[in-house]
């Protein structure tokens, strides 16, 4: 087992279908090695969940050491207390995860909202590396997820993919689970992201724009039909952005 020093601090990815987690090489900005994926308990109670958690974290003990973890949730987590829950069991409204997590593990914990951190691991290893004034990321999946980064800090929770957009919940009608639903083609979705895009612009003035969620691997067919004024571009790390940067954010605390 390696001595705190070179140990690699370990991200995990908490959705509604799986739970992801890899041992984070912060040098490269990259798994150290396979991620593990276990598929989300059904109810995803706080302690059901918890116990995968364990499960990861276990399964990567050789390469993690006692070495600190972070933790991604779909919520709003403020401090360590989660406020909301979309894709998750309920009863994690009100639970202070990081508290949960440290006694469940033995090990220190840090738990953001996934856009959040994948917003971190943008800006450290990805589309915004090197990117001052306001970034904003929005993962476009079942929901939308933003991340809100000035001159390299988290303005965390932002929640914008709640933003009410011509009388609907924004990601109601943008996020790529509605453009499924209404079986919509890209074309048929631009529209959309046009109107979504455009309004958070006229609101924020962002000087870069990253698109996340895993409908980003094909940014090339929506993309470059949409007309801001900042440069809007695809993620570079793909699903790996959330673990990276929560590890990050872990190793940081
Ligand atoms: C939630 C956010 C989350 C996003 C992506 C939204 O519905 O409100 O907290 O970041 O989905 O999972």
């Amino acid at each position: 087992m390696p001595g705190m020093a070179d140990a690699h601090p370990l991200g995990i990815d908490i959705g509604g279908s799986g739970i992801k987690g890899a041992p984070v090489d912060l040098d490269e900005g990259a798994f150290v090695g396979k991620r593990k994926r276990i598929a989300t308990p059904q109810p995803s109670t706080p302690e059901a969940v918890a116990d995968v958690v364990a499960k990861i974290s276990h399964h990567f003990a050789d390469v993690t050491g006692d070495s600190p973890i972070g933790v991604t949730l779909p919520s709003v987590v403020q401090s360590g207390l989660v406020r909301t829950a979309a894709n998750i069991d309920r009863t994690w409204i009100g639970t202070n995860a990081v508290l949960l997590l440290q006694e469940r593990l033995g090990r220190s914990a840090t738990v953001v909202n996934d856009a959040d951190a994948a917003g971190v691991g943008e800006l450290r290893y990805g589309a915004a590396r090197n990117t001052g004034g306001l970034v904003l990321l929005a993962t476009l999946g079942t929901g939308i997820g933003t991340a809100l980064l000035y001159d390299g800090v988290l303005v965390p929770n932002s929640e914008l993919g709640h933003l009410e957009v011509d009388g609907f919940d924004a990601e109601t009608r943008a996020s790529s689970h509605a453009k499924d639903n209404d079986d919509l083609s890209y074309e048929e979705w631009v529209p959309r992201l046009q109107r979504y895009f455009a309004h958070l612009e006229d609101l924020l003035s962002p000087d870069l724009i990253v698109v996340g969620g895993g409908v980003s691997k094909d940014a090339d067919k929506f993309l470059p039909l949409l007309h801001l004024r900042a440069p809007i571009v695809p993620a570079q790390l793909g699903n790996a952005a959330g673990i990276i940067g929560v590890a990050w954010l872990a190793a940081q605390a």
